[in-house]
């Protein structure tokens, strides 16, 4: 793919300009339009429902968590487990009673779920409220999308299968001034054979890298403390550039950046992942120590299915390579347990896998075949009851390895970033540690936005306790 191809030109995005404009004199009127952004799935797309707020905040729309209140209600999907759907067709169902009320009201689904041509099809023949579905590929064209909602005043589906662009420059509404996400690269090539991304989100394409290292700048010039860089495998961030780049150069370019920052990132594929890399995080002051690592499971012959590229032994070295770059770095992982054709042997294997690592954290999940992936045809013995069970044993065993974990935090004292209230009176503030830990803290709300020195006075499975000094 030519790259001329994938970043959209200049004058198209003038173009889409020309539509915020018309949507806004469209909008204007005695009060200020309303626009409600529900975010479903991962930071990619509550990356994406920040970019989409910037458009419809140029368009002149302030911003609601009510239904009822909203102008425009843009709903952003995710399809990665069937659970996943069911909120969200149950969520748009209950917006039939919104529109029956307001039929001015413009509703839009968009996200990962619409560009399943299923999903596509179900809404367009039993959602009959919802006027506009675009998938992932087609946001940047948000302004001409809605304008053709407004102006012809029917349906509108933009969701046929697409490579995917890049849209450098559009708009973002940030969610707080501390933490910031930055998408380096979009899409995925690696078609694990359980996962829908691949067919949802387009091919691997990165930004380039001058555009990336303005935007962390600015970022931290306007006083960001924290900026977690996005992308379904950052690994492989680089290898579709003219002139080729990798993640772990990328890191040290932005590492040059002068100021008081971290930088996180996810998501890393093991199989890219290798000493060039830990090697980089642990030369680089502004890095985390923090390494989420999917293993998804610990039986090779199971690994193969998944079409993940590693076997259990490689994986388990590269742990060992990370850990002797950096003895302090906290790694986290995902796991799927129930796999078609997974044995009980083999769930233990990756039971007894999380012993031997020792992670400090886990996200684990029970396989949800996705209709047209591998995975969705192999035959699938085990019950459902079955995989529960070996699911609540890994989950006992995490929660046993957490516990230990945050234990040995106690008396220590610690550099943590203060990001927000956490509602809870007795510990009011919550903050993060350099690895990314949560640390629940008695503080005053003046040190929001702050990194303060926090002793460690108790921990729990989930969580630190701390008071700030
Ligand atoms: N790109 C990331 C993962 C994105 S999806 C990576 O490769 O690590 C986040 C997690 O959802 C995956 O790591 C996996 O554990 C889980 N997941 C993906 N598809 C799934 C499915 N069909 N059923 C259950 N869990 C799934
Ligand atoms: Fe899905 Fe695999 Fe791509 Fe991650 S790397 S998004 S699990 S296909
Ligand atoms: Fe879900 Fe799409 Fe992210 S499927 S997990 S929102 S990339």
């Amino acid at each position: 793919m030519d790259r001329t191809q994938v970043v959209i030109p200049a004058g198209e995005l003038e173009r889409q300009r020309t539509y915020t404009r018309r949507m806004a004199a469209l909008l204007a009127g005695d009060r200020r339009p309303l626009a409600m952004v529900d975010t479903y799935g991962c930071q990619q797309n509550v990356a994406d429902s920040q970019r989409m707020m910037g458009m419809l905040r140029e368009m002149g729309c302030g911003f609601t968590q009510d239904p009822r209140l909203a102008d425009i209600i843009l709903v952003n999907t995710c399809a990665i487990r069937e659970n996943a759907e069911k909120k969200v067709f149950g969520v748009v169902g209950q917006l039939v009673h919104v529109k029956e009320e307001r039929p001015e009201c413009v509703i839009c689904l968009c996200g990962c779920m619409a560009q399943r041509p299923e999903v596509a099809e179900k809404i367009r023949a039993s959602y009959r409220h919802v006027d506009l579905v675009f998938g992932p590929q087609a946001l940047w064209r948000l302004p001409e999308l809605l304008y053709g909602v407004y102006t012809e005043k029917k349906r509108v589906f933009s969701v046929a299968d697409e490579h995917g662009s890049i849209a450098e420059g559009l708009p973002v509404v940030r969610e707080s001034g501390v933490k910031a996400w930055v998408s380096i690269m979009y899409g995925c090539n690696n078609f694990c054979s359980y996962c829908i991304v691949p067919y949802v989100r387009g091919r691997e394409r990165s930004r380039e890298p001058g555009c990336i290292l303005d935007e962390v700048r600015e970022l931290v010039e306007a006083g960001c403390r924290e900026i977690t860089l996005l992308g379904q495998n950052v690994n492989s961030y680089g290898k579709d550039l003219e002139t080729p780049m990798d993640f772990a150069d990328l890191l040290g370019e932005i590492d040059r950046i002068p100021g008081d920052y971290l930088i996180r990132f996810m998501t890393s594929h093991p199989k890219d992942a290798g000493e060039k890399l830990f090697a980089a995080m642990a030369s680089c002051a502004h890095v985390a120590r923090q390494l989420h690592l999917p293993v998804q499971s610990g039986s090779s012959r199971v690994l193969g299915a998944m079409n993940r590229g590693y076997t259990r032994e490689q994986y388990l070295e590269k742990v060992r390579a990370a850990r002797r770059a950096m003895p302090d770095l906290v790694l986290t992982s995902d796991i799927i347990i129930g796999f078609p054709g997974e044995t009980e042997e083999e769930a233990m294997e990756t039971v007894s896998l999380i012993r031997e690592v020792e992670y400090d954290a886990l996200f684990t999940f029970i396989y949800s075949p996705r209709p047209g992936t591998p995975a969705a045809r192999l035959p699938d013995p085990a019950s459902r009851e079955e995989k529960q069970v070996w699911f609540d044993r890994l989950l006992d065993e995490q929660n046993r390895i957490s516990g230990r974990r945050h234990r040995s935090y106690v008396g220590k004292t610690l550099r943590v970033l203060v990001d927000g209230e956490s509602g809870d009176s007795q510990w009011p503030l919550s903050s993060r540690t350099h690895g990314g830990r949560l640390v629940h803290l008695r503080g005053d709300a003046s040190l929001i936005g702050r990194y303060v020195q926090a002793r460690i006075t108790g921990s729990n499975t989930w969580a630190l306790f701390g008071e700030a000094e």
